[in-house]
Formats: C-alpha cells, sequence, structure tokens
C-alpha cells in the first residue's frame, strides 16, 4: 500500500491539479490547507484524508504534520508560510518540498542545512518547473564541460497558458526586489538589468530579458558555476517595461502600493489552454578557455503542468527511500536526466 504524504495549500490553484494527479498515480495525499471549506470538499472529491490547520500556532502544525513521511508545500508566497512548515518538518522528521522560486526562502532553508542533516532530514525547496528542468539542464551542462564557470538559462513559454494566481502573486510581492545575477560566486543586483539576448529555443530567435529566477541561487548549489544568467522570453514591451521598471522599483517595498496590483492577478489557465501550451529551455556553459556547450529541454505547459509532474516525481522519489539529507537541489539530489523522466520532456544538444 502506497504511503501518505501531505500537500499543505492543496486547495491552492497548483496544488488542487498536484492532489488529483497524486490520486490518479495511485499516491496517498493527504490534502491539507487553512481553509475548512475547501480542503473538506477537496478531500470529500479525491475521497482522501484531510487536515486542517493554519500556520500561526507551532503546536497546531505540528498536529497537522503527524505520521506523515515527507510535505509538499504548495501554499505561497512562501516568504509568508515557508518557516512554519519547514520547522514543523525539522520538529517532526519529515522530508520538506516546495514549489517555491523565491530566492529569499532558498537563502533561508539552505542556512538550516546543519540541523536538517542532523534530523536526517531533506530540504528540496523549488520542486516545481522552478526548478527542477532548469537545475538538471544546468547540471548536465556542467557534466558536459566540468571547466564552465558562466551558465545562462532561458525559457520560453508558448500557447494560451498563463501563470497561475500565485505566480503572479508571488511576482508582486518579488516587484521590490532589483533583477539579480550571479558574479564570482556572490549574487548581486544586475549592472544591466534591461540586459537581452537573442536565444534559439529551435524554432528560430527569440529575445529574452533578464530575470531573476531561482536557478541563480539553486544552479550555484548544483554546479559550482560561479557566473549565473536566467532569462525570459516576453513580448517586446515587456521587456522595455522591466527596464524602465527599475526606477520605480523603491515604491514598491510598501505593502500598500504592492496591493494596487493584486486586482491584476489571473485568475489561472483551463487544462485545454495548457494543453496546447509547450514550454522551451535552453542553457548554455563556456568557461575561461572559450568552450561552450549548449542544450535544449522541451516540456510541458510550465505553471500547472510541468510543476505537477515534477513535484510528484521527487515525491515519489522520497517515499521511496530515495532522499539525502539536509539542503539539497532537485539536480544534485536525483541528477541532470531525472527531468527526462517526466512524460513529454526531451533533451536536445547543441553543437
Ligand atoms: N515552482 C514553480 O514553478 C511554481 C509553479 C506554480 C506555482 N508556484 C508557486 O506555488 C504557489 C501556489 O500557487 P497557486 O497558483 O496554487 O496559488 P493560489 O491559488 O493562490 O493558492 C495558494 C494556496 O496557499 C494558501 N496560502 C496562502 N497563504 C497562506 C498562509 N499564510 N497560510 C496558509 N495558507 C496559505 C492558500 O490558502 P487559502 O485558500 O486559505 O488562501 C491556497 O491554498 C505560489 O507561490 C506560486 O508562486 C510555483
Amino acid at each position: 500500500m502506497a504511503q501518505p504524504f501531505l500537500i499543505y495549500g492543496a486547495n491552492g490553484f497548483v496544488g488542487r491539479v498536484i492532489a488529483h494527479r497524486a490520486v490518479e498515480q495511485g499516491l496517498q495525499p493527504v490534502v491539507a490547507g487553512r481553509n475548512a471549506a475547501a480542503i473538506q470538499s477537496l478531500g470529500e472529491t479525491l475521497d482522501v484524508e484531510r487536515r486542517v490547520f493554519d500556520l500561526a500556532d507551532p503546536d497546531e502544525v505540528d498536529r497537522g504534520l503527524a505520521g506523515m513521511p515527507v510535505v509538499l508545500h504548495c501554499a505561497g508566497p512562501f516568504i509568508h508560510t515557508y518557516k512554519a512548515i519547514a520547522e514543523g518538518c525539522l520538529r517532526r522528521g519529515a522530508h520538506y518540498l516546495d514549489l517555491t522560486g523565491e530566492i529569499p526562502v532558498y537563502s533561508a532553508l539552505a542556512e538550516w542545512d546543519a540541523p536538517a542533516k542532523q534530523r536526517g532530514v531533506m530540504l528540496l525547496p523549488g520542486a516545481g518547473f522552478d526548478v527542477v528542468p532548469s537545475d538538471c539542464l544546468a547540471v548536465h551542462l556542467k557534466e558536459r564541460l566540468p571547466s564552465a564557470t558562466y551558465l545562462a538559462l532561458a525559457f520560453h513559454s508558448r500557447g494560451p497558458g498563463g501563470i497561475p494566481p500565485g505566480t503572479a502573486r508571488t511576482s508582486i510581492e518579488n516587484l521590490q526586489y532589483p533583477t539579480r545575477v550571479r558574479r564570482g560566486g556572490e549574487l548581486i543586483a544586475a549592472p544591466d538589468p534591461g540586459k537581452t539576448r537573442l536565444v534559439d529555443f529551435g524554432y528560430g530567435l527569440r529575445r529574452a530579458g533578464l530575470i531573476s529566477w531561482g536557478d541563480i541561487f539553486m544552479a550555484y548549489h548544483s554546479t559550482g558555476i560561479p557566473n549565473i544568467e536566467n532569462y525570459i522570453v516576453l513580448p517586446a514591451r515587456m521587456v522595455r517595461m522591466l527596464a524602465l521598471f527599475s526606477r520605480v522599483r523603491p515604491i514598491f517595498k510598501y505593502e500598500q502600493v504592492r496591493k494596487l496590483a493584486l486586482p491584476f492577478v489571473p485568475s489561472g489557465s483551463t487544462p485545454e489552454q495548457r494543453a496546447q501550451t509547450t514550454t522551451h529551455l535552453w542553457g548554455e556553459a563556456t568557461d575561461n578557455r572559450g568552450n561552450r556547450v549548449a542544450a535544449r529541454l522541451h516540456g510541458p505547459e510550465a505553471g500547472v503542468d510541468w510543476t505537477t509532474l515534477a513535484a510528484l516525481a521527487v515525491v515519489k522519489r522520497v517515499l521511496a527511500g530515495d532522499f539525502q539529507p539536509g539542503f539539497q537541489t532537485p539536480g544534485r539530489v536525483y541528477g541532470a536526466d531525472f527531468a527526462l523522466e517526466a512524460p513529454g520532456v526531451a533533451r536536445e544538444e547543441l553543437a
């Protein structure tokens, strides 16, 4: 019989899809969250155990996590929620997985490497699209060019499937921070936040702009490559807007200002829209002697479908006893080819 695992935030847009897919795949999710009515209704629909608790009281969190070997935390923005769940996991000896792409969360969890190792607990944030495929691509490029000193990773979403509502809310939360890159092993504000480059994902060149994606933190932990940049393909007017945005960024430090953007959060894509959407990643590693390697990954819609495939693949590994205690990255624990285990994902080597 399958072992249970807990999905916290299971009533969210992405958590709900993950819970449904988990049941379809024969897993035994326990659905949890703070919204009693939504969790009860989801639990009834799926005929699975449900637990209702919020994150304010550690005793309540401990009761909520009792008996769970693995927690997949889906309630973001994670900057407000990771601490309560990760601390509960450390107290309870449960492995912690989440869907965050938030660098302050990665950074805080990395600080808990030693206590996690002591308790035999794995802390693996970024178990969704951000960062499983790109982290595996980074590890792959590093294996092909062990002397790599620079890594660029870019992605492009093609089709009508927009970003999930929680991703939009998290992006609004992050407007206050400057675009960052990794230079000489350090995370720094990008000297040229409006930088763009042309990327060939296999269907003609696309212009991609700099973004603070999770890889600038995680790929460094996976590969040790000291200079890392992330890029995203956006419509040209959005790239220009983001470049200008750096001038007004300071006002987004104020919560009241960020709240003004919340009415623009999308309600989320439909399964039909996602079925018409594909996602493409491209990565390049170079070294100081002029060597260069590059590869692409192609897969399904990112925010929900690829995220669900990646997160459940990690859950299955951990439930099977395949984990490493401490702060971990997916590419480091499971290797470059882990991304290829998800149905519909293919890697393409470039000369
Ligand atoms: N890694 C990736 O590639 C990837 C992909 C997709 C999504 N994400 C991230 O996953 C998160 C969820 O996205 P979504 O679209 O599913 O968001 P959503 O629909 O807004 O759902 C958020 C969930 O989190 C819960 N929640 C929020 N704040 C909470 C708090 N303080 N305490 C307890 N529960 C809280 C909500 O509970 P209530 O219903 O009670 O408010 C809800 O269950 C976002 O942070 C998003 O950025 C990451």
